[in-house]
């Protein structure tokens, strides 16, 4: 089985949670692309759904494939969302933004009574923050940013390059219109710690530790989809 069709398989088994007339968010990257998919054939085939996209792309695929949509602000509590990550560990901690869809992912996740994740073993991890840790921020005074997060990682005992994401030849720009550090940080032992402490820097809008979010995680393997509970 390849990479692609582990992510079909993870996405196959999400549908089993998603019920008729569910209020559901739809998450970003490829994996969740997948969900799009078999969603827009069950969506076809008559079953009803009110989406809430986690992002400009998602957005653009869902209107493309006939998933009906709609704001978060229409519809601002929803029973599920259903979304990918970049890692996972086995308390169900996530890091995610590796699309750049973390805010409004987390804002969506937050909205929603329950997330499940689905993901392919290689996102399973003993200690997360092998994947860079995207963090989303502010574009005014982004070197002071840089500075204060560097300074509170220090703090934790982390170290690592924090760099600025590019597309093309400019900084890469999130549907919110901020710019997003990737941090090496290679492991981050306490998440809930460095979680807390970035969000109390002010030119942080949001990071992509998702904690206590996930509700269950789908993992696709060669042998199939197993369900991950938070321990
Ligand atoms: C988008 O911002 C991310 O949080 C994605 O959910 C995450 O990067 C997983 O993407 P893939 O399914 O493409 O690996």
């Amino acid at each position: 089985m390849d990479a692609r069709q582990m992510k079909i398989k993870a996405a196959e088994a999400a549908l089993d949670y998603v019920e008729d007339g569910m209020r559901l968010g739809i998450g970003t990257g490829s994996t969740a692309e997948e969900f799009v998919r078999l969603l827009a054939e069950k969506v076809a085939a008559g079953f009803r759904i009110q989406g809430v996209p986690t992002s400009e792309r998602t957005a653009r695929l869902c209107l493309e494939l006939g998933v009906p949509l709609k704001s978060l602000d229409e519809l601002p509590e929803l029973d599920l969302t259903v979304d990918g990550a970049d890692e996972v560990d086995r308390r169900l901690r996530l890091i995610k933004g590796g699309g750049g869809a973390l805010l409004r992912e987390k804002i969506v996740a937050a909205a929603s009574a329950r997330m499940v994740v689905i993901a392919d073993e290689s996102k399973v991890v003993d200690v997360l923050g092998a994947f860079k840790l995207p963090i989303e921020v502010n574009p005014f005074g982004q070197i002071a940013t840089l500075i204060a997060i560097e300074k509170a990682a220090s703090r934790l005992g982390l170290a690592g390059d924090i760099t600025l994401r590019t597309s093309g030849d400019g900084p890469f720009m999130t549907d919110g219109g901020h710019l997003i550090l990737d941090a090496s940080f290679g492991r981050i032992p306490d998440a809930e710690a460095l979680a807390a402490d970035l969000n109390a820097i002010p030119g942080v809008v949001e990071h992509g530790l998702f904690i206590g979010m996930a509700s269950l995680a789908i993992i696709a393997g060669p042998e199939g989809a197993r369900v991950l509970m938070a321990a």
